[in-house]
């Protein structure tokens, strides 16, 4: 498996295998205070009971996955196995290699429909972290003939990060079929222009797949006989995204197979999907599933942002995290809350969509490898990203749209972020007004969860609440 790549050099992204992460979730040790320059007896006491509060709930994560796996009620729970699922000896091999021993319930039960004859569309909603990327991953490989030297699948994500995120794993998994190629359709991949790609799969964000379609022409959307949406819903419920994803969709031919994932579709994101995506499988969560049981959900009442930015020294020098990922509303908030994290000593990591493709990628990589533990971000981050050590996830400010309501569906997403494929993760939202505190009812109804309010100062309740 190659693939083709002009983009920034020596960034190491791209060069061979990506790097896997250890399985366990590695508790690291505070370095420096974290800033804290007059901790009393009493501080470093709680800390050290908190510690071991969050050490046992983490630790109790290395065998959860097989226990999930057998577990009828959870979303990585399968009756086949891989074998069963007809994959290609090379795919089972590049499926193995990665560490996976059983599908989980997305890829067991999508995999089939995907592969049948003669193709069919789907529509498929599963929990955040269930390996929705696995299984049309193995889709286009199981997909294409390698023989035709151009490109049979297209595969299209909202942001720049998850498009590499998600071709890393194409290559992972196609590592066995090396004559499977794939291009990476993302800014800053400068592609010779005037001859037709022959690389069999393309991943990419939808403004750079559309120009490599019509103005540069490197790909012949009449020959795109596999056409996947990843988080389908803000692909074809935001503006930007919709106009430039209908654009490439009206340039394929209507016996092009469509296939969309997400772990939300808001009631009119499926009233319109099913318009778009001619008779379709569906594979659809009831609300009350949406929600996964290993993210616990805390809300902290705060008064205003420095008060928020205390809470959060507080909840972060008192946990110790693997890593976490913080989310605001805006870039300036993003920028100020890690310029004010930095003074106090904390390593921490800013990614929010102004910055260059290359700063992007560099910051990305430095956090899947830990160099930050921590990494504050916009919505840019809030889907897709898979960083499996991340067990804590905050949103300093909370998702709301454009009327100033909830957000439910970006809530999802940016809390999926922990908790991946099983493994236990806490969400924690700063509360600092009326409107906030009204925000998470709205959300806690809408998913029928309870949020429950934290006092870091109440060890008692913490330890219960914790473990
Ligand atoms: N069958 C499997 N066995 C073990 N691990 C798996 C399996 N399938 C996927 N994973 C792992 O699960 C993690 C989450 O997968 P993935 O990123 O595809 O989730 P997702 O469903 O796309 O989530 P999101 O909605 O957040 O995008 C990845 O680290 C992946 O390697
Ligand atoms: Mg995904």
């Amino acid at each position: 498996m190659q693939h083709q790549w002009c983009g920034p050099a020596g960034s190491g992204w791209f060069s061979g295998t990506p790097a896997r992460h250890p399985r366990n979730i590695l508790l690291e040790k505070k370095e420096n205070g974290g800033g804290r320059k007059d901790e009393d007896k009493v501080d470093l006491a709680e800390q050290s009971l908190l510690n071991k509060l969050i050490r046992r709930s983490l630790v109790r994560n290395r065998n959860q996955v097989e226990v999930l796996q057998r577990d009828p009620t959870s979303p990585l729970y399968s009756v086949k196995t891989f074998e069963e699922l007809r994959l290609k000896p090379e795919l089972l091999r590049g499926v193995y290699n990665m560490g996976f021993n059983r599908p989980s319930r997305i890829q067991e039960n999508a995999l089939p429909m995907m592969l049948a004859q003669p193709p069919q569309n789907l529509i498929a909603q599963s929990q955040s972290g269930t390996g929705k990327t696995a299984a049309f991953s193995l889709a286009m490989l199981s997909h294409v003939n390698p023989a035709n030297k151009w490109t049979q699948c297209l595969c299209i994500a909202p942001t720049y990060e998850l498009a590499l995120q998600i071709g890393q794993v194409i290559e992972q998994m196609g590592k066995f079929c090396p004559e499977v190629k794939l291009a990476y359709a993302i800014r800053g991949n400068r592609i010779e222009r005037g001859k037709k790609l022959q690389e069999q799969i393309v991943i990419g964000t939808p403004g750079t797949v559309l120009d490599w379609c019509t103005k540069y022409k490197l790909i012949d959307p009449k020959k795109i006989t596999m056409f996947v949406l990843d988080e389908a819903d803000v692909m074809i419920a935001t503006q930007g995204h919709r106009d430039q994803s209908i654009r490439i969709h009206r340039q394929l031919t209507n016996d092009c197979q469509m296939l969309l994932f997400s772990a939300t579709f808001e009631d009119s994101v499926w009233r319109f999907a099913e318009q778009v995506v001619p008779d379709p499988n569906i594979i659809r969560l009831k609300r009350e599933e949406e929600t996964l049981d290993t993210i616990k959900q805390f809300y902290v009442l705060c008064k205003e942002k420095e008060d928020k930015f205390t809470a959060l020294c507080n909840l972060y020098g008192s946990l110790t995290i693997a890593q976490a990922m913080i989310f605001c509303h805006t870039r300036k908030m993003a920028a100020w809350l890690c310029a004010h994290l930095i003074k106090e000593g904390h390593q921490v990591a800013l990614l929010s969509g102004e910055m260059t493709v290359e700063q992007r990628a560099s910051v990305i990589e430095r956090f899947r490898n830990g160099k930050e533990k921590v990494l504050v971000t916009t919505n840019v981050c809030s889907r897709g990203i898979d960083v499996e050590q991340v067990s804590l996830v905050v949103n300093f400010d909370l998702p709301v749209d454009m009327d100033g309501n909830a957000d439910n569906e970006t809530y999802l997403h940016r809390i999926g972020r922990t908790g991946r494929f099983g493994r236990r993760g806490f969400a924690v939202n700063m509360v600092d007004s009326k409107h906030s505190m009204d925000i998470i009812n709205q959300i806690e109804m809408h998913f029928n969860r309870r949020i429950t309010k934290l006092d870091t100062s109440n060890l008692d309740e913490m330890e219960m609440l914790l473990s």
